[in-house]
């Protein structure tokens, strides 16, 4: 059943409410995609979570049987690191194989692989942190933009430009759908977003308290506890900012930083992702790994079904904009069109 709220981004994806749950390194496994899905939005499998090609295929084949044949998508991320994407065709083509046909794209030079994806009849919506590389994507043929602020949770890039911003300086400057992210935990957000003429939202941090999320229980009651300063960006200095929540291993990446650590040799084991996966995810001890996370966790109140949390913003978002005709005066409307 379609939502309230139908924009083109609801349209190109076949969704129920404009909102995006953006790939999550380690946690956007199939029953947490299954639930985006289930609840109305999209969500994106992260290949590069899984061990190895199977894993990931048996992935995607779970997240089928969950969310019963309605469409999922897949992140590929690319890194500046060549050989780090060496396997990104393969995920590509097994995604394909296992029918899926849309993708979220984010990184480093990703207009070959729109165009390769769009040689497969797929659905791209290609996320950037600045204006120029969104643009050129659209070029080269994405779908659909997700601008993400300084913000977001995880890697924002070199931008040093807020959501909001970013979002009025997109305007009239795409003929693609536009969702906004970074920092987007509240339904009356949702309403502004779309208030500046955009078409949705992508969300990250404020969904890893949800029931679905596999973390580890002890891991989502630190984040209920978190405000708007518990996240931290890192890595400036290396070209690969890093929003992430302010644990030990944040400050001990922050000293060696300070103390000039620029290559990423430097910094030992603290940067590993595994570390994240096991000690912090897995058991539960978030003072160790690299967690991404961004402000819009002191939005978080309970661990609580994904579909609540959506519900919940859709509903705000909708007393938002049905109370914003209140606002306008229209006998001052008149005199301001006469003068
Ligand atoms: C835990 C976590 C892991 C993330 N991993 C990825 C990833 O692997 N690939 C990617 O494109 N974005 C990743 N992101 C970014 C999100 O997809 C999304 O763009 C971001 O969370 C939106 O901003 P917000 O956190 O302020 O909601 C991650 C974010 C978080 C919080």
């Amino acid at each position: 059943m379609p939502g309230p709220l139908r924009t083109r981004i609801t349209q190109l994806l076949g969704i129920d409410h404009p909102i995006l749950g953006g790939g999550l390194m380690w946690l956007s496994d199939a029953q947490y995609v299954a639930a985006l899905v289930n609840a109305g939005c999209m969500g994106f499998v992260t290949p590069r979570s899984y061990a190895g090609e199977a894993d990931f295929c048996d992935a995607l084949e779970r997240c089928a049987e969950l969310t019963q044949g309605k469409p999922f998508g897949v992140n590929l991320t690319l890194s500046h690191r060549p050989e780090a994407n060496a396997a990104v065709p393969r995920w590509m083509e097994a995604a394909l194989a296992h029918g899926v046909r849309i993708f979220e794209t984010a990184g480093h030079a990703p207009a070959e692989l729109i165009r390769a994806l769009h040689r497969s009849n797929a659905i791209v919506v290609h996320k950037a942190s600045n204006l120029r590389h969104a643009l050129s994507a659209e070029r080269a043929g994405a779908d659909a933009i997700a601008l993400v602020g300084m913000e977001e949770g995880g890697h924002p890039g070199a931008n040093e430009l807020p959501t909001m911003l970013l979002g009025a300086l997109a305007l009239g400057r795409f003929s693609v759908p536009v969702v906004l992210g970074g920092g987007i935990g509240r339904g009356r957000q949702l309403a502004a977003v779309l208030a500046q003429g955009l078409d949705g939202v992508l969300i990250g941090s404020r969904f890893l308290v949800c029931e679905e999320i596999s973390a580890h229980a002890r891991y989502k009651e630190h984040l209920l506890t978190c405000d708007e300063h518990a996240t931290v960006r890192l890595l400036q200095s290396l070209g690969s900012t890093w929003r992430v929540l302010h644990n030990e291993t944040a400050r001990q990446v922050q000293a060696l930083e300070q103390a000039g650590a620029r290559n990423h040799a430097a910094f030992g084991d603290l940067l590993a992702g595994t570390t994240t996966r096991d000690r912090c995810y897995a058991q539960g001890d978030w003072q160790h790994g690299m967690a991404s996370l961004g402000p819009s966790i002191a939005f978080a109140q309970r661990i609580e079904p994904l579909q609540v949390i959506v519900n919940e913003l859709v509903a705000e978002a909708v007393q938002a904009i049905t109370a914003l005709p209140a606002l306008v005066a229209m006998d001052s409307m008149d005199s301001m069109e006469k003068q």
